[in-house]
């Protein structure tokens, strides 16, 4: 399925440690259609690490769904490349953002944003090899000085990659300040209308989704941290409207959902461990007692989960959604 270029069109971004099935499928509940994988390491790949099926699990009934590789040697993500050919991708996109120290010490991620001949190199093996559609996801280079932006995604395009995502954040910035988007502009501008550009960075409402597209002549926008214990977002963008407070049954309902979809996907172990998060997303911020955020960091197994749930359901929100509710 092609992305159409109009109206806005909403993607989930990659999210280490979330995007996987059961969050995907939170998200798409309320209307998410375009979607990323977490990303995996090509190193990861072709040798065979066995949270590769984990990540990339696709669900029968996903409509569309893009994978992202990472790494830095091009004779790795040439091998990782045909390996993600065969898999059931619709898109394979390249990271050129991560900014983690052992991701960029092994000159990935956004290290490659200052290696562009490496970079280039990677993404010519990788389009050689991908007979997918191919994305790249990077950072702006400069937040005053479109220039080196500018010139290195003309670059990209000039390889025949088929779109790209820019975080209007640079690499040392992390996921903090500002986003930049003139500089996502400024790219859109100096690339044809058809080639497609998607900006990011700091979308937590339609209000913030509107003036990030506003600001970046894009109508590709893609949410990252806002979707985290908050899948009715894609309902608000769809519908176009601010943020509306979620029901306390709906905010059960849909965490029960999404840990139960992490129990069928890990196993009873590793879907407690990871859905410790996964639950304090859906708690944090929404007035719930700090005693029961506090038992959600602890939960082992699913009977520990089911005890917190009973007591979730039970008890409801004792504050206002966004007030700090200190009571144990
Ligand atoms: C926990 C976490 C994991 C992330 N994992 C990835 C990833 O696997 N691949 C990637 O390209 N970006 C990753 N990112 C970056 C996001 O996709 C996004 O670019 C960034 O969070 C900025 O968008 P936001 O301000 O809307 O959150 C991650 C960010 C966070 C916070």
């Amino acid at each position: 399925m092609t992305i159409p270029s109009s109206p806005t069109t909403y993607l989930l971004a990659p999210l280490a440690g979330y995007t996987d099935l059961p969050f995907r499928m939170a998200c798409r509940r309320f209307g998410l259609v375009y979607a990323h994988t977490p990303l995996i390491d090509a190193g990861a790949l072709v040798y065979g690490n066995r949270d590769n099926p984990l990540i990339l699990a696709r669900g029968p009934e996903e409509p569309w769904l893009a994978t992202q590789v990472l790494g830095s040697q091009p004779e790795n993500l040439r091998k990782a490349g045909a390996m993600l050919n065969v898999m059931d991708f619709d898109v394979i996109d390249f990271n050129m953002g991560c900014p983690m120290k052992k991701v960029v010490n092994r000159a990935a991620g956004a290290a490659l944003l200052n290696n562009p001949e490496l970079a280039l190199a990677c993404v010519q093996v990788l389009r050689d090899v991908v007979t997918k559609p191919l994305t790249v996801k990077m950072r702006i280079l400069d937040v005053d000085d479109p220039g080196p932006t500018v010139a290195f995604c003309q670059r990209l395009h000039a390889c025949g990659v088929d779109g790209i995502a820019i975080h209007g954040r640079i690499a040392t910035k992390i996921y903090s300040g500002p986003v930049a988007a003139k500089i996502i502009k400024a790219v859109r501008d100096s690339l044809p209308a058809s080639f497609p550009i998607t900006a990011n960075g700091g979308i937590f409402s339609y209000d913030d989704a509107e003036r990030l597209r506003l600001a970046s002549g894009c109508d590709r926008l893609m949410i990252a941290r806002g979707a985290i214990g908050n899948p009715w977002l894609f309902r608000d963008l769809l519908a176009g409207t601010p943020s509306t407070p979620i029901d306390h049954a709906e905010i059960c309902e849909v965490m029960h959902e999404h840990i139960s979809g992490m129990v069928a996907l890990y196993g009873e172990t590793g879907a407690m461990i990871l859905g410790r998060k996964t639950v304090l997303s859906y708690l944090c911020g929404r007035g719930y007692r700090r005693a029961l955020r506090a038992q959600a960091s602890t939960i082992a197994t699913k009977a520990d989960f089911d005890a917190l749930f009973a007591a979730v359901e039970k008890e409801g929100p004792i504050g206002l959604p966004g007030e700090a509710v200190t009571q144990d």
